[in-house]
């Protein structure tokens, strides 16, 4: 984006001085397909047609892009819009043209698009892609889709969505960065780097969207759009971390999200929006609310109606209505009467034109639609970050030995996610096209391996065993793809049973009565409790949703040409009943363990099935010879790493921390750094952290931000579980 001079700050003052009441309130006003009218069948039917596999995933993309907006050019010319969600050059430059050219000020429009994990070039889904704990590549992949966004006429995403996710009943846990705080920091500010900030190779920048604003993650139940009841501390330390960091860096927008926070919904949430993100965090660009939120927060029970729910949001800070014209029905009349003041209103316009400008809309307002036809959408430069992205988000789960295949093994591939394309998109996908996308199966075909192929089960569907049975005759070694549809991820896709969905695991269970040796391969968009995999299969392979590169990237894993790397940015249980479940909990009074009165469940093992900060790899890595202490400002970790295994690799070496005794409970351990080493075979490095004396405090339930003198415990590892440690004394 580009910085905001005072002489810009000057035009957008001389034209909120020069705008009519009518146009202030256009400012505030955007437009999105409706989502229950514009389709040719009710959107509901439309859902329930891709669950169910009767049109694909880039079918019912493409309705949804297709959809038409109900507005009249006369809304546009008037300046009664300020902005439309739209993916479609052309259009944009039209109706950017009547705004421009046809309007009495000639404010320009700004278009938003969900491109959440990389728009025609499709990358890894954002939980899969966390799982590669490369702030160099979240950055670079916000890059390529900040410049195919510019391309398309798109100057908004609605990205990085930061919500941390607990509960992988979830839907919403795919398009997350994961559990824990750090991570998602780290996460979110490589990715409004990587929206705003241009570069000498790409000079494209568009707005970023921190979402969903707040702890919309924490859905009781883990059903979506749920009640949230929070502590403020847990509020502070856990879910706003991540957008504290990110409004710092400079983020343009901020959504609010659908939930209540303790009986208030976040959308007209006063002390959330104006005191913590716009007077605490510092926050000066716009907040947008989410899909038809402001006229839901009547449904809440929380408005009465219309201009009730107008007076409630803008007063507590919402700068933009998306979808519902709420604002642009309610508030002439409501500034007209006083019951919302011209400061008020000027405020969220003030804030909205202040992004247009720094997206450079007033001197640059069109795209260049010549773009969009030049050279491949999906560039060969493009597709290898790709496939770069996919290789790092995969995590090694288990392997006896079996992996990596050699090419000249017989194997049977199984399953009918194996061959189904589209499914490698994932959810939030809307732009990404099947003619894009390579299955596992066209991996495996790409590297020339042989192989027997049949579907036998999908996620739904009925488990062919004779099918299964002739293709495995006198093979020994089956490869099983099984896992969700991208269609049981993503929003309004909670489930509450998180095992292997259908009759997949009838097929495994028939694999292993045979007597195969059998690499599973997970295609899904959430943890998923999957105990008898883990126990008897003799790979597990956590793949996810790794974008349009996804079967080159598995078979380039499953037979060695790349040496996994992932580490799991998310803990997965052993049954659904332990959901919510995460590793830095507080320690309770009494921690799980062997005894009976602990905090544990009588029919599910004390372990997570597998932890959070977990991922194996093709070689060994070994921790020795940790030092802690602390200096002036920092406490300095150091440890020896080697590479005790055959062939390179590249660890992630990650540090915890544990604050023994405060004021409030802490947990039992944080994630506060991270490294990311190559190590060629049989070599040893000395790996030093600074970790900032700041980063140990933490805020008590009355927003104080605490720094307590006392022991900590520091570990170090290649995961959240078998770390070295060392307990020092800190004193601030
Ligand atoms: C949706 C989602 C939000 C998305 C918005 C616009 O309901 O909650 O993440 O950005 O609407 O599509």
């Amino acid at each position: 984006m580009i910085l905001l001079t005072d002489k810009s700050k000057e035009k957008i003052e001389a034209l909120i001085a020069k705008m009519t009441l009518e146009e202030k309130v256009g400012q505030l006003n955007q437009l999105s397909p409706s989502i229950v009218g514009g389709f040719d069948v009710p959107f509901e039917e439309l859902i329930e047609m891709v669950t169910e596999g009767r049109i694909s995933q880039d079918e019912f993309n493409q309705i949804l892009s297709n959809a038409e907006m109900d507005y009249k050019e006369e809304d546009i010319r008037s300046g009664r819009i300020s902005s439309f969600l739209l993916n479609n050059p052309q259009k944009a430059n039209e109706l950017q043209k009547i705004a421009v050219e046809e309007s009495r000020l000639g404010i320009p429009l700004i278009f938003g698009f969900d491109i959440i994990h990389g728009h025609n070039t499709v990358f890894p889904i954002p939980l899969a892609e966390a799982c590669s704990w490369d702030e160099t590549l979240f950055k670079k992949t916000a890059r390529v889709a900040a410049y195919e966004a510019r391309r398309a006429g798109i100057n908004w995403t609605f990205a990085p969505m930061l919500d941390i996710s607990r509960d992988a009943r979830w839907g919403r846990i795919s398009e997350s960065a994961g559990e824990d705080p750090y991570l998602a920091s780290r996460y979110g500010l490589a990715k409004v780097k990587g929206y705003q900030v241009p570069d000498e190779e790409n000079t494209a920048y568009i707005a970023s969207c921190l979402k969903h604003f707040a702890a919309y993650g924490a859905a009781e139940s883990g059903q979506d759009y749920n009640s949230v009841s929070l502590a403020e501390s847990l509020l502070q330390n856990v879910y706003l971390k991540p957008f504290k960091g990110s409004v710092e860096a400079g983020a343009a927008t901020v959504m609010a999200s659908f939930n209540d926070i303790n009986g208030i919904p976040c959308t007209s949430n006063q002390k959330l929006l104006r005191k913590t993100l716009k007077e605490d965090f510092g926050f000066e660009g716009f907040v947008v609310s989410d899909a038809n939120a402001i006229r839901e927060t009547i449904i809440h029970g929380y408005a009465h109606d219309g201009a009730d729910a107008a007076v409630k949001a803008i007063k507590a800070g919402l700068d933009m209505d998306m979808g519902t014209s709420t604002y642009i029905n309610q508030l002439p009349e409501l500034v007209t009467s006083g019951k919302v003041s011209l400061s008020e209103l000027d405020e969220a316009v003030r804030r909205i034109l202040t992004i247009k400008m720094q997206l450079d809309l007033f001197d640059k307002p069109y795209v260049d639609e010549s773009l969009m036809t030049e050279g491949p959408i999906v560039s060969d430069k493009n597709r290898k970050l790709a496939l770069e992205a996919a290789e790092k988000s995969i995590v090694l789960l288990k392997n006896k030995g079996i992996l990596p295949l050699s090419v000249d093994a017989k194997v049977a591939l199984v399953g009918k996610l194996a061959d189904m394309k589209s499914e490698v998109l994932g959810a939030w996908a809307l732009a990404g096209k099947e003619k894009d996308c390579i299955s596992i199966r066209d991996g495996f075909d790409a590297l020339g391996v042989s192989y027997n192929y049949g579907e036998c089960v999908g996620p739904t569907g009925d488990f062919d065993e004779a099918t299964f049975r002739s293709l495995t005759e006198g093979i020994d070694t089956v490869v099983a793809v099984v896992g969700e549809l991208s269609s049981m991820s993503g929003e309004a896709s909670s489930r509450a049973d998180i095992s292997l969905p259908g009759q997949q695991e009838q097929m495994l269970k028939k694999a292993v009565e045979l007597g195969k040796k059998v690499v599973v391969l997970l295609m899904n968009g959430r943890p998923m409790a999957i105990p008898w995999i883990k126990e008897h299969a003799d790979a597990v392979v956590e793949l996810w949703q790794l974008g349009i590169e996804h079967g080159n990237a598995a078979a380039r894993v499953i037979y060695g040409y790349t040496n996994p790397t992932g580490k799991l940015c998310v803990t997965f249980p052993s049954m659904t009943g332990q959901c919510p479940r995460y590793y830095n909990h507080f320690s309770t009074g009494r921690p799980a363990g062997k005894g009976k009165f602990t905090s544990r469940y009588l029919d599910a093992p004390i372990e997570d099935l597998f932890p959070f900060g977990f991922g194996l790899s093709y070689t060994e890595y070994e921790y020795s010879d940790l030092r802690v202490q602390q200096t002036k400002d920092n406490i300095q970790v150091k440890v020896l790493l080697k590479n005790t295994g055959n062939r390179s690799g590249v660890e992630t070496v990650q540090v915890y921390m544990r604050d023994c005794f405060a004021s409030l409970v802490r947990p039992v351990k944080e994630l506060v750094s991270f490294k990311k080493v190559f190590l060629e075979s049989k070599e040893e490095t000395q790996l030093s952290f600074q970790i900032p004396l700041e980063q140990l405090g933490f805020y008590d339930n009355d927003g104080n931000y605490l720094k307590e003198d006392g022991s900590f415990i520091f570990y170090v590892g290649g995961s959240s579980v078998d770390c070295l440690e060392e307990e020092i004394g800190v004193c601030f």
